[in-house]
């Protein structure tokens, strides 16, 4: 008896399902410890959350662009058109960076901006000049550049020619790519070619709810655009690798994100077999061809079968040809992980026929633990101990790679600047999730090797506008240089990266702020009671 329960548990460590507890943490406790000595600490932003100076000195017109200036869709109708307008501010951006006490800063260059029409036929030096600069300062600061070639604005140039729904834009984003690391890469050694392609083909390609905008054929166009730019992905990989790694030494890889899909009830198989489908079709979308060379079994399954229902007479989603396949397979250094919070997961398949759409082909849907605090974010709820769960699925379901967190944070929507400067909530989230992060590491042996909030400061969140604030520095939209103001999360931030982790001091882990911290779920108390069962057995063997 004892013995099976023991290895049920080991089995859930191994599974990487961990339960969580009232506090969010996967343990019930705080864990003091320090990071690993060359653990790597940064802060990121986007090129079109910040810059603004949107058409200026020869900067072309990108898919963002087009969708705040036309579509009606995103949230009062605000744009980017200035935002941070980092374009003239990076100095600061660059001393509230030094001031964190980071060693990395992770920042987008606008594709349009160096390549107004897309093509490198014509290139603007003022917007490579801009880069240059930028960079330059970062490493008069001892900062050093993790560059992320696309985070989202496409050149408005090639969607008129079809964008990522043309196979011809992963050459002109391979060219691109070239230019950067031949006018940056004697400086940057850090490279990240997409950032989230699962919300770039989801929400732009399925919904439309982000740019470009498509919600036409949502079955169809997201898988396309997903296909096109994992092959794009593998291009810029192979044209670095060849080209460049010998010279520059750098590394290359890609930015994928994913919540971590908690089975509703983990002792109802179903549940059990949603979530890891969830999880394959959010992540496994695109790390398994990154991995092991094509889609994951479950999902050409899933799209086949509804394909077949819905009398295709081919899957929507695409094959790869057996070059794709070897091309595609190893063209990741390392993986970058977005992170934001966690789900519960359960199976539904109630139209198996359709609509036809990515989601009816997952077939799954979610749930919320009430007592999760929420945030700025409908989508977001403050679940730390998700990052510890979401790192050990990684770890085991890939051949361990090196992980960067290259985004974790959280939203609010402050009515006032002296409330938006007073950010506990913000402060708690860092803090736990950073030490789930530290028990990932220290307690499972998972590869972390850098963490990144997001996000260095306020800025434009997409459909959302200027409401939902993600930054460690609130931005003063309405001052005439967009003053940014430390807030108390950027001083906790800071003491964590100059401490290196967490020193023995106590700490609060209460969550805070307008929380149901106090209802515990069934499923919460369950799963603590079998956990202390489980210790009183070990202890009595
Ligand atoms: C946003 O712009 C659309 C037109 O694109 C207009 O119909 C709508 O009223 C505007 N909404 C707000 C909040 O200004
Ligand atoms: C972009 O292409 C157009 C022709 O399609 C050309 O007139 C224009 O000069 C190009 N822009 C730049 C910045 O080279
Ligand atoms: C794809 O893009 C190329 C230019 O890169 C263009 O010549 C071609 O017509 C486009 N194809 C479609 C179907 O739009
Ligand atoms: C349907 O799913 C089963 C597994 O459940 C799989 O063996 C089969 O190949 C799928 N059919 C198609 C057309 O993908
Ligand atoms: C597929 O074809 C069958 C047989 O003709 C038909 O009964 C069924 O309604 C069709 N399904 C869809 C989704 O069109
Ligand atoms: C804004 O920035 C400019 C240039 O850096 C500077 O001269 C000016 O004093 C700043 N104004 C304010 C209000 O901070
Ligand atoms: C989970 O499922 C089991 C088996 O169906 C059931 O007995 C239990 O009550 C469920 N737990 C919760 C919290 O719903």
């Amino acid at each position: 008896m004892v013995n099976t329960l023991g290895v049920f548990l080991v089995l859930l460590n191994i599974l990487g399902v961990f339960t969580y507890y009232p506090d969010g943490s996967s343990d019930g406790k705080f864990l003091y410890g320090k990071f690993p000595d060359d653990f790597i600490w940064s802060s990121a932003t986007s090129s079109y959350q910040i810059e603004g100076a949107w058409d200026v000195d020869g900067k072309g017109e990108s898919i963002w662009d087009r969708f705040v200036h036309t579509s009606g869709k995103v949230y009062n109708n605000d744009t980017g058109d200035v935002a941070c307008e980092s374009y003239y501010n990076y100095k600061t951006d660059v001393q509230l960076l030094k001031e964190l006490g980071v060693s990395h800063y992770r920042f987008s260059v606008s594709w349009p901006r160096v390549l107004p029409n897309g093509t490198i036929n014509d290139i603007n030096e003022k917007g490579i000049t801009y880069y240059n600069n930028l960079i330059d300062e970062l490493l008069a600061n001892d900062i050093k550049p993790m560059l992320t070639l696309y985070h989202w604005d496409l050149p408005q140039k090639l969607e008129d020619h079809g964008g990522w729904l043309n196979e011809t834009t992963n050459d002109h984003f391979n060219d691109y790519a070239r230019l950067c690391f031949q006018r940056f890469g004697d400086r940057v050694s850090l490279w990240i070619t997409f950032n989230e392609p699962w919300i770039i083909v989801r929400h732009g390609y399925g919904y439309g709810i982000f740019a470009p905008g498509y919600s036409d054929a949502p079955g169809t166009k997201t898988y396309i655009a997903g296909h096109n730019l994992l092959k794009a992905h593998a291009k810029a990989w192979h044209t670095y690798d060849d080209e460049f790694r010998a010279t520059q030494k750098g590394t290359i890889g890609i930015t994928l994100n994913t919540g971590w899909s908690e089975p509703r009830n983990a002792s109802i198989p179903s549940d059990v077999e949603a979530a890891e489908r969830a999880m394959q079709f959010d992540f496994g979308w695109f790390a398994h061809p990154i991995y092991y060379g094509d889609y994951p079994d479950v999902m050409k399954w899933q799209v086949g079968n509804k394909s077949e229902a819905q009398n295709l007479t081919e899957s929507r989603l695409p094959k790869f040809t057996p070059a794709e396949i070897e091309s595609i397979k190893g063209t990741s250094d390392f993986m970058g992980l977005n992170f934001y919070g966690a789900g519960l997961t359960f199976n539904d398949d109630n139209n198996p026929v359709g609509p036809p759409g990515y989601d009816n082909d997952k077939a799954t849907a979610g749930a919320i633990d009430p007592a999760w605090p929420v945030s700025g974010s409908d989508w977001l709820k403050v679940t730390p101990f998700g990052m510890r769960s979401v790192l050990n699925w990684i770890y085991t379901t890939y051949p361990n790679p090196p992980i960067y967190v290259t985004e974790n944070g959280v939203s609010d929507r402050p009515s006032s600047k002296e409330n938006g400067i007073s950010d506990e909530a913000r402060t708690f989230y860092y803090r736990h999730y950073i030490d789930e992060m530290l028990k990932a590491i220290k307690l499972d042996g998972v590869n972390v090797v850098g963490y990144t909030a997001w996000s260095l400061m306020d800025n434009f969140e997409w459909a959302s506008g200027y409401r939902e604030r993600f930054g460690l520095h609130w931005v003063d939209y309405d001052s005439p240089n967009k003053t940014r103001t430390a807030k108390d999360s950027a001083k906790a931030y800071s003491k964590i990266i100059a401490d290196n982790g967490f020193i023995d001091e106590p700490v609060s882990t209460t969550p805070v702020s307008g929380v149901a911290s106090t209802t515990v779920s069934l499923f919460g108390i369950g799963l603590t009671i079998l956990f202390f069962t489980l210790q009183l057995f070990r202890m009595t063997r």
